[in-house]
This record gives structure tokens, sequence and C-alpha cells, in this order.
């Protein structure tokens, strides 16, 4: 790379950083994941590694964390709040002992001991005691200046404020992380993406009143300025910990060499959905203080220290449940509800299992144990059971043949092309016949790309609907705005804004109309060619009378799957008079406008035989925009034949008989001035 794109590429990261630190600490909304933070950061210092020009103050390596936020009193921290380099695999770990053991010229060595301390994913503070009184209490802030949160952190019961046993030194700061328990959270769901944001946001309250809500904890695990503290290592620390009232990890063990750290590692990571707190990792540490004072540190992070993180896009958890949720097109689909787990920064509670093969493939039961992974924005789904952890009683899971909603029958369909049946498992009740299948297409007609009305999302479906107000498409058209008015959480405001947005969605093209019906296998293109075929809405209402149905199956695009679902959709009484009132109260766009005048007026066309680069589909909507017409056969009526590649001769010859003027396609496209 040269030096301009080098320079261009790290500017570039280390702004995304600075915004990403922004929504993090100061908003609470982080607008990334915990491994794409990690991983844009650990980018920033490879470049800045490899080309030793780049030197931004901004940098993770000169920064730990981020600058408070101005609404606190900023104190200078007596000792710094570092940070702590990563490991992520076991080779990291014994590379990460080969540098302490080169660096103290101990080759040769017994085994290193190790404190293992699981990494509570918290917000860390540094607590201030003079005289055994708690006296000050410090956010990390960027690791130099902290916040004074002292008001706040006294509401947290864990904290001792008061600590008189005799062997406390005199001044010294204790170190810990704050942070709210998964069964806490529950209650905070709504307001909160995660128990670490929970947490932060409450520690930052500007009335500390409103912070003693929030049901903080804190665990200490470390110190920072002391004077007069008596221990040797750090095990003995967090037992001193314990004993003086500090609440400290219970699953913190003294560890001997690398081969056990990571014995240890495995075990934790396996109970990792069964504890009440988030951790992210393991944080190793040199256990004894005379080797930690050798080593001291590098940059922002100590050299005696390393946190072994999960894996950000996978970890173990229970199935709690197997719930069964329904599509609009009736499709049934499995999904695991699983014990909460921290996936990346992510707290995942849901999973997806694809289909009832999926379930029998991997045998997959409730109160199993799982690994569940979540790698970018694919939704979350089980990788492995672990069948010996399997409960004695377990039961195979039994999908359901009856719709669990409204208790049709469930079908597998059986595909002419694959000559298989399909994976998936369909409740066969027609139209709004099922309560949720009703939901979801009401759901998908004032979706986006559908009606896209505003202020009327999923949730508010979901309220209309239970309400009763609504049940089919056009009683969204229908709406009682008084009623709506009285629920809670409506205004005249928000009333107003949305008969607005509903009446203006009144006027819609066809195509977006028909993709709006939710048919099966009529996505957005399909519903494009439909309408160009159609062009009006009483053409395409028509087909139920018609049943014309041999005349779409000819659009390029629109095969036997399409057609066998449109038929199917015309067949239904309830959806033909979904179709009926619908057309009474919007005014449908017809698909072009067609000029009266235009080249080809009155004039009818037929094409036999394939053209050039055009399709049936298309130069019939080329005919029609052009104020031409075209029939299905050779008859009087008919104008011109326009005849292409391997015509049929049976068509041609009655021209001939006819006098009807054959033309070719460029002679075709000569009548439009056109030339190809
Ligand atoms: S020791 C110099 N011990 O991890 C050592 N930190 O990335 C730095 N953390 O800011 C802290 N559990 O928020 C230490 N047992 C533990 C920890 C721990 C969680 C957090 C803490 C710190 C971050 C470092």
């Amino acid at each position: 790379m040269n030096k301009n794109r080098v320079i261009k590429s790290y500017n570039d990261k280390i702004k995304s950083l600075k915004k990403f630190n922004k929504y993090y600490f100061e908003k609470n909304k982080p607008l990334v994941t915990d491994g794409e933070y990690d991983k844009l950061k650990n980018d920033i210092l490879i470049l800045e590694k490899e080309y030793t020009y780049l030197n931004s103050k901004d940098s993770p390596s000169k920064n730990v964390g981020y600058k408070p936020s101005k609404t606190f009193k900023k104190v200078m921290h007596r000792a710094p709040m570092l940070s702590l380099s990563n490991a992520f695999s076991e080779e990291d770990l014994f590379s990460f002992e080969k540098k302490i053991l080169n660096y103290l010229s101990r080759k040769d060595s017994p085994q290193i001991s190790y404190s293992a301390e699981p990494k509570i994913d918290g917000i860390s503070a540094s607590l201030t005691f003079k005289n055994g009184k708690f006296i000050q209490g410090l956010s990390r802030g960027d690791g130099k200046e902290g916040e004074d949160i002292t008001e706040n952190l006294e509401t947290i019961n864990d904290i001792p404020k008061k600590i008189s046993s005799k062997e406390f030194p005199e001044e010294i700061d204790i170190r810990g992380e704050v942070f709210i328990q998964n069964s806490d959270f529950k209650t905070l769901k709504n307001k909160f993406a995660n128990p670490r944001n929970a947490a932060s946001g409450s520690l930052r309250q500007k009335n500390p009143k409103e912070t003693s809500k929030i049901p903080l904890k804190f665990i200490a695990y470390t110190f920072g300025f002391e004077n007069g503290l008596k221990v040797e290592n750090q095990y003995e620390f967090l037992n001193k910990l314990s004993e003086w009232g500090f609440k400290t990890n219970p699953l913190n063990r003294l560890v001997l060499g690398v081969e056990n750290l990571m014995k240890n590692y495995k075990e934790i990571e396996d109970q990792r959905a069964k504890l009440d707190f988030d951790i992210d990792g393991i944080v190793y540490k040199i256990n004894d203080f005379k080797l930690q004072k050798r080593l001291g540190n590098v940059a922002n992070a100590p050299r005696w220290a390393v946190a072994h993180k999960f894996s950000s896009s996978k970890a173990i958890s229970e199935i709690l449940n197997i719930d069964i949720q329904i599509g609009r097109t009736g499709a049934l689909t499995p999904v695991a509800k699983i014990k909460p787990i921290n996936i990346g920064g992510v707290l995942v509670s849901n999973a997806t299992l694809h289909n009832e093969d999926e379930i029998k493939r991997k045998d997959i039961r409730v109160g199993d144990t799982v690994t569940v992974e979540r790698a970018g924005d694919v939704i979350p789904h089980i990788l492995t059971v672990d069948k010996k952890r399997r409960p004695k009683k377990s039961i195979k899971f039994t999908f359901p043949i009856k719709c669990p909603f409204c208790g049709s029958k469930t079908t597998k369909e059986f595909n002419k092309i694959t000559k298989k049946f399909d994976a998936v498992r369909r409740c066969s009740s027609e139209g709004y016949y099922c309560d949720k299948i009703s939901i979801e297409k009401l759901k998908h007609f004032v979706s986006k790309e559908a009606f896209n009305i505003d202020g009327l999302g999923k949730k508010i479906i979901e309220d209309f609907w239970n309400l009763k107000f609504i049940k089919f498409p056009q009683d969204i058209f229908k709406l009682d705005y008084n009623k709506i008015e009285k629920i809670e959480g409506w205004g005249k405001l928000s009333v107003e804004n949305l008969k607005y947005s509903i009446n203006q969605k009144k006027n819609i093209s066809l195509e977006r109309f028909i993709f709006a019906l939710g048919i099966r296998h009529i996505g957005l293109e399909n519903a494009k060619l439909l309408s160009k075929y159609f062009i009006s809405f009483s053409n395409f209402q028509s087909l139920s009378i018609k049943k014309n149905y041999n005349d779409i199956s000819n659009l390029d695009g629109i095969g036997e799957t399409q057609v066998g679902s449109i038929k199917s959709f015309f067949s239904n009484e309830i959806n033909l008079n979904v179709l009926k009132e619908l057309g009474k109260v919007l005014v449908i766009k017809n698909a072009t406008n067609k000029k009266s005048d235009g080249l080809l007026k009155d004039k009818s066309f037929l094409v036999t035989g394939k053209l050039n680069g055009i399709s049936r589909a298309e130069i019939k909507t080329l005919i029609e925009e052009n104020s031409g017409t075209t029939v299905s056969s050779i008859s009087k009526k008919l104008n011109y034949l326009i005849v292409g590649d391997k015509p049929t001769k049976r068509k041609v010859l009655g021209a001939k008989q006819l006098k009807i003027k054959i033309i070719n396609q460029d002679e075709f496209n000569q009548m439009l001035n056109k030339t190809s």
C-alpha cells in the first residue's frame, strides 16, 4: 500500500473508533458488537506496528477507554487504570507465558502460578478508602482521569462504607467491577440493550436516587494506589478482600501452568450460561506481586496479566424450550429459547432451529446443552448438541402435526422439480382462517416494500389486532380514530399522523398492491411482471372470473409454482372479498400510463417464435404502452404477426391466408421509430 493510502485507511479507522467510543461511553448505545470493536482496535494496532509513522493522539495505544463525560467532576487517578491485552487461543497463552519467561530470563523455571479470575463484563470503578472509610469513587474514564461518581457508588450495598479491620491499609484504592445480575436485568430489558449498558447507564445517573433504584453489584479484584498493604500475592489479596467485607468472584482460582489455565477456561465456559452475571473471558494474573513488579507495564497494559476472551461468535447454552412460530405463508419455524448468553457483546436468548428436519437430524431436545453461533448479522443458530450432558429423562422433540394456532392440519409440500418433500411444514389453512397467519399477512401488507405506512409497524399491527380493530387489510383504511385516541400511549397528534399516513397510502401502484397481498411465491419482481401484464386492478381482479391462468404462465418468470399459488389465492372466497373491499377504499394506479394516441393506435399484434432480447411479457407491455393491443390467436381482427426465431408454421400460414401483414422484429422496431 502506498503511504497516502495507509494514512487514509488509518485515519478512517481512528475516526470510526472515536465514533464508536462516543456512542458506547457517552450515549450508552453501542453501534457495533464487542467483537467488531476489538477487531477495529486490533487493526489499528497492527497498522501502527507495521507503519511506525502512524501516530494519532486518539489511538487505542495511547488511550484507555474514553474521555469521561462533562457532567461529573473529573479527578486524576493516583495510579492509572490500565487495560488488559487479549488472548484468544491456547497458542496466544503459550506465547504470553514465553514472553514473560524470557523477560524474567527463567527459561527452565518451574510452572508459573496464576490467579485466574472470570472477567465480568461490567463497568470498572476505583474506590478510595482512607482510614477504613470510603471517601471517593471514580469511574475509569480514559484510564488517567475518571469521573467522580462517589454518590452513585455509595448506593451500592456490596461496597463496604467503613472497614474496621486493623490489617486494612491506611489508604488504598480498591478496584473492581460494577455490574447487574442477569436475573435483575430482566426488569430493565426494555430500557437497555444488555446488562453492561444498564450498569453503565445507572452509574452515570445525575441523581443518585435513580441509581439506588437499580440493583447494582460490585465485585473487587485489584487495587491502585496503596499505603500499608501487607500481602505478597494476588490470591492472598483476593482472600483479604473478602475478609474485609468486599464481594469477590466465587469462581476465582489459583492455577499452575498454561495447560491448567486451558482446563479452567473450558470448565468455566461450560458453566457460563448458568451464571447470573455476564463474563466475557478469564483474566490471568501472575500471582506473585514481586514478579508483577519486575514485569511492569507495556504501553497501557500490564505485562503480567492477560484477558483470555471467549469466542465472539460462539457460546455454550441450554435449551429452555422449543417454540413454534408461523410466517405469513403458513411456514412453521421452530425457535429454541435458550438461557441468555452473551455472544460478542449481544445477549442472545433465541436461536433458530430452521425446520423439522434440522431438529430431527441433530436430535435437538429441550434441556440440551448446545453450542450457539451468532456470526455477523445472521440469526443465531445451534451448531452442535453435547449429548453427553443430556438429562436422563430427556425426550425426543415431536413437531406438531396440527397448527398450534388454528388446529388445521400441517403439511409438507411435494416439490415437483426436486421430487422431494419440502423440509418446511406448513399450516394448511387458507386465507385468513388462521389468526397467526392473518397477523403476519397484515404486517407484510404495511411493510416497507408494500404499503409502507409510516407509524404502522409490526407492534401496532399486533396491538390493533388484539383490540379487534383490524382483521383484514381493508380494515386498516376504515380505522375508528376516536377509539385509537383513547388507547394509552396515543395522543391527538400521533393519531393525526397515523391518519395522515394511512390516507396518503390510499393511492398505490398496481405492482405494490399485488405484492402487498402476500400471495405465496409472488415477490416484488413477480408482482411487477403481473402488474405490467394486467395493467389495471380490474383486469387483475377479473382473473377470478376469467380464470385465464394459462396466459400468465406465458410470462417470463412466472412458472407453475407461481400460477399454482395465484390460482389458490383466487379460489379463496375471503381473498376475493379482501380484493373487493380494497378496491372500494383504494385508488390503484394502472401499471403504465397507456397513451391513447400512441404510435400503435388501433393496431393489433401477435408474436410467434422467439424474439431477440425481449420477453413476451415485455413486448406486450411495449405494445400497450404505445396504444396497441395484443391478441392470442390468428383472426381477421389481427393486423400484424411479428415473426421471430422458429415461428409456429401454422400461425404464419394462417396469417398469409388472411392477408395479415407479417413483420420481423426490425420492422416492428421501425414502427416505434426504434432501431435495435
Ligand atoms: S484487572 C491491570 N481483574 O477488564 C489490570 N480486570 O480490560 C486491569 N475486568 O477495566 C484490571 N474482571 O473492567 C481485572 N478480575 C479482573 C477483571 C477485570 C473484569 C475488566 C475491568 C478492566 C478490564 C480490562
